[in-house]
């Protein structure tokens, strides 16, 4: 409050250089501003509602991988923290934050330091479903050190494969949110590379949502046809996040799965034919060779027969 009140230029201009040598700057509280969050703030007072606190502790400055994971599923107002322990209290270190590498005013966040420990607090309601992101406290004396929040909505999982079924059936695509609850879920079909949402309950023959469970969703498409071919999105809505995953049918003609049928068909055939064709002529050479094994003698015996035969006609003849 002090400083700001004596260098309020020093404070926004350079996002907080904290001494830790000077006992009187203890703290920056948040300035008056317009941004929703502290439209909220001031209105309530304090914050009304479901409140998340998460810390990070930097040891100094060559801690690595400091971050924390966070899922807000109906966490309305998030306070990250940051601590970094200063050895040397002569040390001026810089203080800020940055979203998704991108500055965050100075007035939205504060510090103070006590004893050997820095704090600084930034805080926010969550208005809207995309404020997820990496959050990100950043010390700075000389050398960097930073704390990272990665915040994300829920994970939600859909089909990474697409699902098959063929005209006339029906079938069932489905998405989970594994342990988080949504508020509601909703189903899209992408049409044109648009969402258009799904009209469940008008169209009871077409589409019915099979499941009871609050975390997941399993819609079942019936009577289907070409048009129902493509890409349908799944969407989960929590208290202050949405989240979506995709998911790809395709519709087949019987005629797909006849026509392999047939060609395996076919070519089954086409080998039988081969091996029988080959069966009766390998049989039919055989055959002959044993018949000429067989009817050798009786040939020489055919051609003395017509010998004698000739022999009698000649006979005849002479007669
Ligand atoms: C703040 O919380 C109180 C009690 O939980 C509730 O009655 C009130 O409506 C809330 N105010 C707002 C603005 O949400
Ligand atoms: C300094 O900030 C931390 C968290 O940011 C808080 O817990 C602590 O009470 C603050 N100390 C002072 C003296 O303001
Ligand atoms: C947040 O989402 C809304 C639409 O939902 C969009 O208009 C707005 O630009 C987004 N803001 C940021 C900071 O991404
Ligand atoms: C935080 O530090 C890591 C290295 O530890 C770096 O890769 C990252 O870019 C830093 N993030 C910010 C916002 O400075
Ligand atoms: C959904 O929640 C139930 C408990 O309510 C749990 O048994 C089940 O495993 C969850 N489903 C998934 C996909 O995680
Ligand atoms: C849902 O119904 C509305 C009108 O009731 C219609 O305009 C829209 O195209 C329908 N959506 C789908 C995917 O059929
Ligand atoms: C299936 O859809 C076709 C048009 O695609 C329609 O003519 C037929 O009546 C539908 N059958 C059932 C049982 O809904």
């Amino acid at each position: 409050m002090r400083l700001r009140a004596l260098h309020p230029l020093l404070v926004t201009l350079c996002c907080g250089i904290l001494s830790i040598a000077s006992p009187g700057i203890t703290s920056k509280p948040a300035g008056p501003n317009t941004t929703p969050e502290a439209l909220e703030r001031n209105q309530d007072g304090i914050y009304n509602y479901t409140t998340a606190e998460h810390s990070i502790s930097i040891a100094d400055f060559s801690a690595k991988d400091n971050k924390k994971n966070i899922v807000i599923e109906d966490v309305l107002h998030l306070k990250l923290q940051c601590s970094l322990v200063v050895a040397s209290k002569d040390l001026q270190i810089g203080v800020s934050w940055r979203r998704n590498n991108q500055p965050i005013s100075s007035n939205l966040y504060t510090y103070n330091n006590t004893d050997n420990l820095l704090h600084t607090t930034y805080e926010f309601v969550v208005t809207d479903t995309n404020k997820t992101g990496d959050y990100a406290c950043v010390f700075r004396s000389g050398a960097e050190v930073n704390g990272t929040f990665h915040v994300q909505a829920p994970p939600i999982h859909g089909g990474s494969k697409a699902l098959v079924s063929y005209y006339g059936d029906f079938i069932v695509v489905k998405c989970d949110t594994s342990t988080y609850i949504p508020q509601k879920w909703t189903w899209y079909k992408i049409i044109d590379n648009e969402q258009v949402e799904l009209n469940i309950s008008l169209d009871p023959q077409k589409y019915e949502e099979l499941s009871n469970k609050l975390n997941e969703t399993k819609l079942q498409i019936t009577n289907l046809s070409e048009g129902d071919n493509g890409g349908y999105v799944c969407k989960a809505t929590f208290k202050n996040v949405e989240t979506e995953a995709q998911v790809h049918i395709k519709v087949l003609s019987y005629m797909v799965p006849l026509k392999v049928f047939l060609v395996i068909a076919a070519e089954v055939a086409i080998l039988v034919a081969v091996i029988l064709v080959y069966e009766v002529i390998s049989k039919k050479k055989q055959g002959q060779e044993d018949v000429k094994k067989d009817y050798e003698p009786m040939a020489q015996l055919k051609s003395e027969d017509s010998n004698i035969a000739e022999a009698s006609t000649a006979r005849q003849r002479k007669v």
